[in-house]
């Protein structure tokens, strides 16, 4: 089986937590990481410890797969092999040899750029990047002597393999082509384009995995329906702060779904996650089978399920990979 999973709001649904739960649930043989680059902050807790990881796929947490990061992915070398020694996976880590390099330049361009504070951009050097290679003149990780030995053919490795965990960064409504644009990053991110990052064609994806958290957050300027002030938030427990950027989250207290059921539709879903039920609804935290859910989370997960039409597979019920509800196999309820 190989399976996507995207974001379907802006980005921080929890992406992180849910692919560290699949990779050691489903054991897949790769986990290869597609989207924009270091701009993404996928937020991994295991065994006690918190792992903030920007260019690195999440399911490392599970040590027998191979990690690889896909030819549509920009790499800023130091993120790289910071990462690549904080989860010591210097023999199981690759990055496919036509991915592009984000330099010092990239980064400098991006912070002093009047337009990336107009979109709040998160400085990484990303939109730069991606601004050069569709003009041709960006560099490449085979130029990088330290990055090496880490160089693959990674669409040759997912297409071979038949057990495939493939990770979206960033979301729908921060997708170049579908989001609120312009204040979205520098490529679409929705699912097509995440499996071409890896160099996966449509017909290779049995399975696309949306997920969505039980509130709305966005960093960065643009529009946020029902936005609630910081007092708001921090009172309903839902004042956040970006895992790459530090900066607060702006955040909503509901769930939009004229945009949730657009990005169901161009994602292609076929299972949603819903992340932080724990938050929304106090007395879930923890819980790891559907029938201890308190009535007002059931109810909430089922109307996601009606005004989607697209059956919620996996709840997340707290920060930990394992604190997860996974109805795929059998109904507990
Ligand atoms: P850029 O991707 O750094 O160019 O930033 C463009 C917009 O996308 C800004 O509003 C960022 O805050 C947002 N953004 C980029 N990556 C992420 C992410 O991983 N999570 C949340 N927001 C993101
Ligand atoms: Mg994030």
């Amino acid at each position: 089986m190989r399976e996507i999973v995207v974001g379907g709001q802006y980005g921080d649904e929890g992406k992180g937590k849910i692919l560290s739960y699949l990779a050691l649930a489903d054991e897949p043989e790769i986990v290869a990481r597609g989207g924009v680059g270091p701009n993404a902050g996928h937020e991994v807790h295991y065994k006690g410890k918190r792992y903030p990881l920007r260019l690195v796929p999440c399911g490392f947490v599970n040590e027998k797969a191979k990690l690889m990061i896909g030819a549509g992915v920009f790499v800023n070398p130091e993120v790289f092999l910071k990462e690549v020694d904080l989860i010591n996976g210097q023999h199981r880590t690759f990055i496919d040899f036509r991915a592009g390099l984000i330099t010092k330049e990239h980064i400098e361009r991006d912070s002093a750029s009047e337009n990336s504070k107009k979109i709040g951009t998160t400085k990484t050097g990303c939109g730069p990047a991606v601004s050069d290679r569709v003009n041709r003149i960006g560099r490449m990780v085979s130029e990088v002597s330290e990055l090496k030995k880490y160089l693959t053919d990674v669409p040759k490795a997912v297409n071979e393999a038949t057990e495939v965990l493939i990770e979206g960064t960033q979301a729908f409504m921060l997708s170049n082509l579908y989001g609120t644009y312009p204040f979205v990053t520098s490529k679409d991110v929705s699912a097509s384009t995440i499996a071409a990052d890896v160099g996966l064609g449509p017909t290779k994806i049995d399975e696309v995995i949306m997920v969505m958290k039980s509130y709305t957050t966005r960093v960065g300027a643009g529009p946020l329906k029902n936005e609630l002030s910081v007092g708001d938030a921090t009172a309903r427990n839902m004042q956040e702060y970006g895992t790459v950027t530090g900066r607060p989250r702006r955040s909503a207290p509901d769930l939009h779904f004229d945009d949730l059921k657009v990005a169901a539709m161009i994602n292609g879903a076929t299972q949603i996650a819903v992340t932080k039920i724990d938050i929304r609804f106090a007395g879930n935290s923890g819980v790891r089978e559907y029938g201890k859910l308190t009535k007002e989370a059931k109810a909430f997960i089922e109307d996601i399920e009606r005004k989607l039409d697209v059956p919620v597979t996996l709840i997340g019920t707290g920060p930990d990979a394992m604190d997860t509800i996974d109805r795929r196999e059998k109904e507990s309820d």
